[in-house]
């Protein structure tokens, strides 16, 4: 297999190295391009830019394959918990059960806010939205942190082990100011998703006691979202972190960019979609027909992926859920139905097929959420604290590489040419 590429620019020939990944990826390495022939290349929106080699997480978009540090999501999803997951996609590795219990007693010590934390959320207006008071807190969580430099791999469990615990603190608090209730604080004795929903849903007066299968269900939903490689908020993430920002700093602006709806927030389009449809009463192929006519930019959300071609993997496991969830609740969700035979008719559309549109992670995630009482607009707060592993891996590959440098992209320009200033009198 050839290793080298050839260009031909202005009748010149140039060669160029082929970077070949594990799994056999081959990329054109550019990186002397510019040098050699005086261009750079344009790829608007990166759907051909390769921003990096990655250690950590491989998506075969063609084939639904989706591996953490190698091992299947399935496999995964099936024997790990979302902590072990966080630590094997941060740390590389499965986490032995001195590390594993190292770690879950990190996350369970670090979940309290420090106390004047309150009256940030004090000041925020009603209705502040959960994605807009999570970016703000992480940043302001740094502040309470020590500046100390991060040189190990202690350090970074450490300040991991913070940032995961308290994004959940900060996420369950938003959503009690949000509803004029009293912050809850964490409990010593449940582990990390039971401890999450203990503090949005217990009142001062009443304990809310998750069941294991509502448990199992947010973890399942934490570990499926736990990273996927160069989407927009990592690769968000990565770019703040390549000028040397601190890991809070960079997950802050992680939160900022998971927030649209093209992204994390899809899991909010996705049931005001199902709710429209259901209030519409034209039906499901109705909504179909208005996707293909690309109606007011109408989209199928929940549908369609940069890289999968094929169905996402997580989809196919959070369906699942979804249906066990809700036998398990005993809820016969309306929209869970419509969103069956949505996928069912667009499966089985030309336009949907022509374009590889498949359903992607948010298409059936926002059913479990709503099953288990998280409000919609927390939806994607929910996927945020899923992601923070991810996060935290990408920066810390950034961190600890000796070579890297800071990401800064170049541009066609297109604006005016050399334009003489008019002073104001003669405009
Ligand atoms: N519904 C209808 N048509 C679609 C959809 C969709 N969901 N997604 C893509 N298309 C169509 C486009 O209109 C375009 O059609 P055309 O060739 O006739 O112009 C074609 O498919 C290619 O679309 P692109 O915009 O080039 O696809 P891109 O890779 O840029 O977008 C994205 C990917 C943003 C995920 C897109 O599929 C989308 O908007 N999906 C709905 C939102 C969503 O679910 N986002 C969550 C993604 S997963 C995540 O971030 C966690």
């Amino acid at each position: 297999m050839s290793r080298r590429c050839h260009v031909e620019v202005d009748s010149r020939r140039y060669e160029l190295p082929v970077v070949v990944g594990t799994e056999g990826e081959r990329a054109i390495d550019i990186r002397g391009l510019r040098r050699q022939t005086g261009m750079i290349t344009l790829d608007d929106g990166y759907a051909n830019t390769g921003s990096c080699t990655s250690d950590i997480t491989y998506i075969d978009g063609e084939q639904g394959i989706l591996r953490y540090r190698g091992i299947p999501i399935e496999e995964l999803a099936e024997n790990a918990s979302f902590v072990e997951t966080a630590w094997l996609v941060i740390f590389g590795r499965l986490p032995s059960v001195t590390d594993r219990n190292r770690f879950s007693n990190l996350l369970t010590e670090n979940s309290m806010l420090p106390d004047n934390m309150r009256k940030h959320f004090e000041a925020f207006p009603p209705h502040a939205h959960p994605m807009a008071i999570l970016s703000a807190m992480i940043n302001a969580l740094s502040t309470y942190e020590p500046q100390r430099q991060i040189e190990s791999d202690d350090d970074v469990e450490l300040a991991a082990a913070r940032l995961m615990s308290r994004v959940r603190t900060i996420a369950a608090a938003s959503y009690k100011s949000s509803v004029d209730e009293p912050l809850i604080y964490p409990r010593y004795d449940f582990k990390y998703c039971e401890n999450f929903l203990h503090m949005m849903f217990s009142l001062p007066y009443k304990e809310y006691e998750p069941s294991p299968e509502v448990a199992r269900a947010i973890n399942l939903f934490m570990l499926l979202h736990a990273d996927h490689e160069q989407n927009c908020s990592t690769s968000t993430v990565r770019m703040v972190a390549s000028g040397q920002a601190n890991m809070f700093a960079s997950c802050a602006a992680g939160v900022c960019a998971l927030w649209g709806p093209l992204h994390g927030g899809a899991n909010v389009a996705v049931i005001q979609m199902l709710e429209a449809i259901r209030a519409s009463g034209t039906g499901v192929a109705d909504h179909v027909r208005r996707v293909k006519n690309k109606e007011a930019g109408l989209r199928l959300m929940g549908f369609g992926h940069r890289v999968y071609r094929n169905t996402d993997p997580r989809a196919k496991l959070l369906k699942k859920s979804a249906d066990q969830l809700l036998d398990h609740l005993h809820i016969d969700d309306p929209l869970l139905e419509i969103a069956q035979e949505l996928e069912q008719t667009a499966l089985e559309d030309p336009y949907f097929i022509e374009r590889k549109l498949y359903p992607n992670v948010d298409f059936y995630s926002g059913i479990i959420l709503r099953a288990v009482g998280i409000p919609l607009d927390m939806f994607t707060v929910m996927f945020a604290i899923g992601r923070m592993p991810g996060w935290i891996a990408n920066w810390k590959e950034i961190h600890d590489d000796p070579h890297s440098r800071i990401y800064r992209p170049r541009q066609v320009y297109t604006g005016n040419p050399l334009t003489e200033f008019v002073p104001r009198d003669r405009r």
